[in-house]
C-alpha cells in the first residue's frame, strides 16, 4: 500500500510533518514497513482541504490529530 502525504507549504503549515511522523511510527509499531509505502508529494493542488493524505489514488483530508484513527480505518482495515 503506498500513501502520499502533501508536503507542500500550505499542509506543511496545518501539520502535514506531524502526521509523517506520526504514521511512521504507527507503521513501526505494527512492523509494517514493507506492506506500507510512505512517501511524500509536493502541493496536490487542493490546499484548502489539507492537509491531504493519498492512499493509492483515494484522497483523505486529515488533521494531525485525525491520524491515529485514518491509520486504523483506512490502512489497518485495508491491509
Ligand atoms: S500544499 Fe498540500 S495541497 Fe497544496
Amino acid at each position: 500500500m503506498k500513501i502520499t502525504v502533501c508536503i507542500g507549504s500550505s499542509c506543511h503549515l496545518k501539520g502535514s510533518r506531524q502526521i509523517v511522523e506520526k504514521l511512521q511510527e504507527l507503521i513501526a509499531d505494527k512492523n509494517l514497513q514493507d506492506k506500507v509505502d510512505l512517501g511524500g508529494t509536493f502541493c496536490m493542488g487542493d490546499c484548502t482541504n489539507g492537509v491531504n493524505v493519498k492512499i493509492g489514488e483515494s484522497k483523505f483530508s486529515l488533521s494531525p490529530k485525525d491520524t491515529e484513527a485514518f491509520f486504523e480505518n483506512e490502512v489497518l482495515n485495508q491491509l
